[in-house]
């Protein structure tokens, strides 16, 4: 017999609101790239930056689901964690499991990485990254290279992590999706609810994000 289950709420909105942005704001700046709307390219950028200062604040003042703390853990669980991947058992994790949370920090980096790339990047042409002549055109060619690979990094990264959240729906009978959505997942009557940061701090913390790169841009 089925175990009992409960609606258990384990992603704040800011966290969700911060995941579907993201997926959006990528989309955006691939295409705007692709069609040269490079002014459209840099304000997704812009905000793409101010999104992942607001992540990398989250990840310590945030939800306990959302903290590096908690879904961060050891190799060793991670690789455990890899082992069970084909058992099927009931859905008892409450955030991210130990080796998604790798697969997250990754794509935090490489966006991170992708962001402060483009920031130095040139195309030869009429659009330089507002720190161009901070850094030479030596350096701006070569980290426009950089731009251009990691971006394809990205595109491996983001492919691997949907053939997971896949892999979870068929191997295992897993929605993780719906949880993303909604933030709800149902989960064994007696699991512990996580701590769930308040609402307005997410504001607070997103406001200051986006004075810094405002600020940022006016002083370059
Ligand atoms: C541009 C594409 C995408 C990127 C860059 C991306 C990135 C991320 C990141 C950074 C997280 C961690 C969230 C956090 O803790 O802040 C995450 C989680 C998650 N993403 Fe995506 N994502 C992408 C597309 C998608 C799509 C299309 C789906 C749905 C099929 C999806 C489903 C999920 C789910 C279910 C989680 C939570 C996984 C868990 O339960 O641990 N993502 N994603
Ligand atoms: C973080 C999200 C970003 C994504 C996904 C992204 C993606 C891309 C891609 C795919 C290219 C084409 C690279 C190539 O043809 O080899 C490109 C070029 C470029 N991007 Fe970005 N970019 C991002 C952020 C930024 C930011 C924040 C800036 C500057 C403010 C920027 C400035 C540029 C410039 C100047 C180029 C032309 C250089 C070149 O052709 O290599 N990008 N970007």
């Amino acid at each position: 017999m089925a175990e009992p289950t409960l609606p258990i709420r384990v992603w704040d909105a800011p966290t969700r609101l911060f995941h579907w942005a993201i997926v959006l704001l990528l989309g955006a700046s691939w295409l705007s790239e692709s069609q040269g709307w490079m002014t459209i390219h840099f304000a997704s950028g812009y905000l793409i930056i101010a999104l992942l200062l607001f992540r990398l604040a989250w990840g310590f003042i945030g939800s306990e689901t959302s903290r590096f703390s908690h879904f961060l853990k050891s190799p060793i669980a991670a690789l455990r964690h890899l082992a069970h991947l084909h058992r099927r058992e009931p859905d008892t994790e409450i955030g991210h499991n130990a080796a998604g949370g790798w697969m997250v920090l990754l794509m935090l980096v490489l966006l991170a990485v992708q962001a402060g790339t483009g920031l130095c990047a040139n195309d030869d042409g009429a659009t330089e990254g507002p720190l161009f002549s901070y850094v030479g055109k030596n350096w701006s060619d070569w980290l426009s290279r950089i731009h251009g690979v990691n971006f394809t990094l990205i595109q491996i990264a983001v492919l691997l992590h949907i053939l997971a959240v896949l892999g979870y729906a068929v191997l295992k009978r897993h929605d993780l999706v719906r949880p993303m959505v909604t933030g709800q997942k149902y989960l064994p009557v007696g699991s512990q609810r996580p701590v769930l940061a308040r609402p307005w701090l997410a504001l607070v913390v997103f406001a200051i994000a986006l004075a810094v790169v405002g600020t940022a841009l006016e002083v370059l």
